[in-house]
């Protein structure tokens, strides 16, 4: 069943010029949509749409059943969709990390005698259990990213949208993050977006979107679009280093049997090959 449906969206923030055309995109319940593309086509944008943060100005959208045209809709967008994004110092509003978690879940008129549970709940499921007392801005890279996941997630919400959560981190925060975001998946119980800049962090979705000047222009399993080295240059992307190498070494008369797409798959075609 289809948790994010959008069809033909454009959209323009106000010079006339289109930042969005025609631009479709879609994810069954429980995917993971890794969706990729250079500065400035339109990813933010697009994903902004689906928890109501852009109207929808022409096109159709429907996320978790609900029709993004109403303005009615907008509360329940927000509550079904839990952005994250590059920065998680833009992301507290308190100073203490159990009350950061608190404060989204009070908007949401949540009971109160839940709060504390939840706010366990979702520490724990980021495994930041024990900095309920700590000061987020404080925190490494990775567990203000960490807790700022666990503000969505004690929403609980069906979809969840991480807009270049790995961008401004060291190795061991996007291990840390990216193990989250595949635990998730492999939960199976939350759709799930990532905008990336990193193309091998595509490698752990379902489906991989590319975009390019506010459109979406192709769409497909993992391997069969990051191994495309020709079509991810048209759309101004590098192909993983796997992939790269395996051209190289076939333009240097060095045929790999098959192309890998990640390191270990690319150690196993040198292997068979020496
Ligand atoms: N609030 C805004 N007002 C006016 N123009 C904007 C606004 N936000 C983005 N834009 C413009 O819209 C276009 C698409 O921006 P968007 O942030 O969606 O791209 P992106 O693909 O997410 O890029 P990046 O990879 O740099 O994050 C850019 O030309 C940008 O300058
Ligand atoms: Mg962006």
């Amino acid at each position: 069943m289809a948790v994010i449906k959008g069809r033909d969206i454009s959209f323009s923030y106000g010079s006339g010029k289109k930042t969005l055309d025609h631009a479709s995109i879609r994810a069954e319940a429980g995917e993971l949509i890794a969706l990729l593309g250079c500065n400035g086509c339109g990813k933010s944008t697009l994903v902004r749409h689906l928890n109501a943060l852009l109207p929808l100005q022409k096109g159709e959208l429907r996320v978790a059943g609900l029709d993004a045209r109403a303005q009615a809709n907008c509360w329940r967008l927000r509550r079904q969709c839990g952005m994250v994004f590059q920065n998680p110092d833009n992301q507290f509003v308190s100073s203490v990390v159990e009350e950061d978690i608190a404060f989204g879940l009070e908007n949401y008129e949540t009971p109160e005698e839940e709060i504390p549970t939840r706010v366990r709940a979702a520490l724990a499921a980021v495994g930041m259990s024990g900095f309920e007392k700590r000061a987020p801005h404080l925190l490494s890279g990775g567990q203000k990213q960490r807790v700022a996941l666990a503000g969505v997630l004690a929403l609980n919400p069906d979809i969840i949208v991480f807009d270049e959560v790995t961008a401004m981190l060291d190795p061991q925060g996007r291990r840390e993050v990216l193990g989250i975001i595949d635990r998730l998946r492999a939960g199976g119980k939350k759709t799930l977006v990532m905008i990336t800049h990193y193309v091998e962090e595509a490698v752990m979705a379902d489906r991989v979107y590319l975009m390019a000047g506010g459109n979406v222009t192709a769409q497909g399993s993992p391997r069969d679009i990051l191994t495309d080295a020709a079509l991810l240059a048209q759309n101004g992307l590098l192909a993983p280093l796997p992939v790269r190498m395996y051209e190289d070494l076939k333009a240097a008369g060095v045929p790999l049997e098959r192309c890998p797409l990640t390191n270990e798959e690319l150690v196993e075609e040198l292997c068979r090959f020496a």
